[in-house]
């Protein structure tokens, strides 16, 4: 997970922001909401969109909202009933289907061809008058960009379903192409992945959701907005409503809106080059000892295998997980995307040094040199032995959740 820049942090700090009660009204609270505003019409320039709300709390958030703006749509076309079924990639993150899911949608699954982009044919197998819209997120959780999404854009469009994009890897375009301009209509963005905030430490997240024109009329609301005698809260015409209290969580979106002063245009396209540029580095430098999922240019991902491994030794991706974390890194992400047997995804992000990515690398390949030379992979598998507890019983600790623990208690 990348770094975050400290001044986003201090911006964020400034009582002038954080004092203000958001039952104030308008009227007193004039920086507040220009500063919503500017990150509204920011985050449409960046995704090509026409409005947004700023509301959602996270990711998975947004991608409700999102389909409940899908759903108002085809409601006010008089089509809710017959459009049931929302298409994703059986490559998707895990909560697209359970977002599809909590909206009232059933979801159908579309498969992934061998360059790892969603099968066109069995896509437009798929596509029907009771379609709703399909959901994406482009580069894929592969960390490749879609080459058919024109294609499938227009497939999509001419049954008269929408197109949901998944911005949580918005990282890897960055002012290189907008996903309004690849055809889709509704793009939730991960700002605390994205734009400052940390991802992943338990704190509070922003997921605004930006959508074309013919969905504005539905964002909900009320929305920070320019008046003729200042700034204002106004809702939309055929608003689905509220999502969150007040503006949303207003203080991740404060430094989102830093982080794009910070690095403005220009910046954030170097952003995400970097960032592209990281992956690619770094899957060259696995190759041989790791498999290669889908063997061509990733974008801010890569998603390598540790299949041969686990064939020719026995040793496991999480058993390479697990030994990285003694050899003092963080432990990439495992078992994820579900299609890719026995998977380590890697997003290097934008902000590690060439010499922690070698470090990193280097510690793959002694992961996986030390197993093949010594024919076993006994050692990876004790992995961790540095850490205070070793390997956990998940399942267990997911069923009997013990929210009081007590190192002094054995159970
Ligand atoms: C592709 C994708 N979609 C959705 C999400 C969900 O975002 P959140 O964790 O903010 O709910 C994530 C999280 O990383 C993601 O990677």
């Amino acid at each position: 997970m990348k770094y975050n820049p400290k001044a986003a942090d201090a911006g964020a700090s400034l009582p002038g922001f954080t004092q203000v009660h958001p039952a104030a009204p308008a009227t007193c609270t004039q920086g507040w909401l220009e500063l919503l505003v500017e990150l509204e019409e920011a985050l449409c320039e960046i995704t090509g969109m026409q409005a947004a709300t700023l509301q959602p709390a996270a990711g998975a958030a947004g991608e409700l909202t999102g389909l409940l703006l899908m759903r108002a749509y085809h409601d006010a076309n008089g089509e809710s009933e017959r459009r049931r079924r929302v298409i994703i990639p059986d490559s998707a993150h895990g909560t697209n289907p359970a977002s599809v899911t909590l909206s009232g949608y059933e979801v159908a699954t579309v498969g992934t061809n061998a360059r790892g982009g969603v099968d066109l044919d069995a896509l437009r197998a798929l596509l029907d008058d009771d379609v709703a819209g399909i959901m994406l997120t482009n580069p894929s959780t592969l960390g490749l960009f879609e080459e058919d999404i024109v294609k499938i854009a227009e497939a999509v469009h001419d049954v008269g379903g929408l197109l949901y994009y998944d911005g949580a890897n918005l990282n890897a375009i960055l002012g290189i192409v907008r996903p309004g301009d690849m055809g889709f209509d509704i793009v939730h963005l991960n700002v605390h992945k994205t734009f400052a905030t940390p991802h992943g430490g338990g704190g509070p997240g922003a997921g605004p959701v930006a959508v074309c024109a013919k969905l504005a009329p539905f964002l909900p609301g009320p929305r920070p907005t320019r008046g003729e005698a200042g700034y204002e809260l106004a809702m939309p015409e055929h608003s689905i409503g509220r999502v969150h209290s007040w503006h949303g969580n207003a203080v991740v979106l404060l430094r989102a809106w830093m982080y794009l002063r910070l690095n403005g245009g220009d910046g954030l396209k170097r952003v995400s080059e970097i960032a592209v540029l990281n992956a690619n580095w770094f899957k060259e430098r696995l190759r041989g000892a790791y498999d290669i999922a889908y063997d061509r240019p990733v974008m801010h991902e890569c998603v390598v295998s540790a299949k041969s491994l686990h064939h020719e030794v026995g040793l496991s991706a999480l058993d390479v997980a697990k030994r990285l974390m003694e050899l003092g890194f963080h432990p990439p992400t495992v078992y994820f995307p579900l299609i890719v047997e026995e998977a380590l995804m890697v997003e290097p992000t934008e902000t590690e040094s060439p010499q922690t990515l070698a470090a990193l690398a280097d510690a793959f390949l002694q992961v996986a040199r030390e197993s093949r030379e010594a024919g076993n992979a006994d050692d990876a598998k004790a992995a961790p032995r540095t850490t205070p507890v070793g390997r956990l019983d998940e399942a267990r600790a997911a069923r009997k959740l013990v929210v009081t623990f007590d190192q002094r208690r054995p159970d």
